[in-house]
């Protein structure tokens, strides 16, 4: 059974684990053997992930990612409770409306990039601090998107943070080598969760037009196949992986369908 524990023993923070992949993950992280702290917004889900889980298990943090008091708070928290941190996974993200660039609100622009990108990067540096402090040879993965690769699928900042946000795996992964941390990168394709679903209605419509849409027909994308790509890319499976965006689409953002 150990030999199944991909993550016996390490400390993992999940940003954005109130929802989405990011629960899926914790779940998942948990069932390997990991002590997971939740990262997120908001509290009552978060807190619900973590009774759920088991409070022996995974806790829950409050932390805004955008602001950089509160990342290097919430490394310090995992750090005194679990005395040590293994994984980031740098999950937490939010998408904009659709529109036209020719209507594009800048507003928004900055908020969609100070989320996806800035937020990413404050927790990339605080977590990779205490990596470095306690000599862990840790594991970095962040969920980019096929938005990282394509333009398209995705709205105009999204496509954009995306896209940086591989950028930053790489420069990451260039300075962190030398200290035994690995970073990498998960790009889904569509999954029904908070982000683009409110009612059963609308997770019906986005599974529908994802199968409908992607290379590889008699699966449905959800969270779950997300969080067992992020499982390998934290654990020790992936012990020699670094700077890659790894897909998690079915082939959508490899195939032109003719
Ligand atoms: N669902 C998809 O189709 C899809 C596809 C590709 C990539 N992604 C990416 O997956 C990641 C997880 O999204 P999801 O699909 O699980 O959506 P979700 O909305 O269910 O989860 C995102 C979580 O991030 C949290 N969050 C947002 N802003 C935050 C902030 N400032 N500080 C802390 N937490 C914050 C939210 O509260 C939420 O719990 C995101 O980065 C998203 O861009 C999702």
């Amino acid at each position: 059974m150990s030999g199944l524990m991909r993550l016996d023993g390490k400390v993992a923070i999940i940003t954005g684990g109130a929802s989405g992949i990011g629960a899926e993950a914790a779940r998942l992280f948990t069932e390997h053997g990991a002590k997971v702290v939740i990262v997120d917004i908001q509290e009552e889900l978060g807190q619900n992930v973590a009774v759920s889980i088991g409070l022996d298990k995974a806790c829950f943090y409050r932390c805004d990612i955008t602001d950089e008091t509160e990342v290097e708070n919430a490394v310090k928290f995992t750090v005194e409770k679990h005395g040590k941190l293994d994984v980031l996974f740098s999950n937490a993200g939010v998408m904009e409306q659709p529109g036209s660039i020719l209507d594009l609100d800048l507003k928004q622009f900055d908020r969609t990039i100070s989320v996806n990108v800035r937020g990413a990067a404050a927790f990339i540096k605080h977590a990779a601090r205490a990596m470095v402090e306690k000599g862990t040879r840790g594991s970095i993965v962040c969920t980019t998107s096929v938005a990282a690769e394509i333009g398209g699928p995705g709205p105009h900042a999204y496509t954009a943070s995306k896209h940086a946000l591989v950028g930053l795996i790489k420069t990451a992964c260039s300075g962190l080598g030398k200290y035994g941390i690995r970073v990498n990168g998960v790009a889904p394709y569509g999954v029904a969760t908070g982000i683009n679903s409110y009612n059963e209605e609308t997770v019906k419509m986005v599974e529908e037009y994802v199968a409908a849409t992607t290379i590889l027909k008699g699966v449905v994308l959800k969270a779950s196949h997300v969080a067992q790509a992020a499982l390998f890319l934290a654990s020790d499976d992936s012990a020699y992986v670094s700077g890659q965006n790894l897909a998690v689409d079915g082939g959508y953002s490899v195939v032109k369908p003719m």
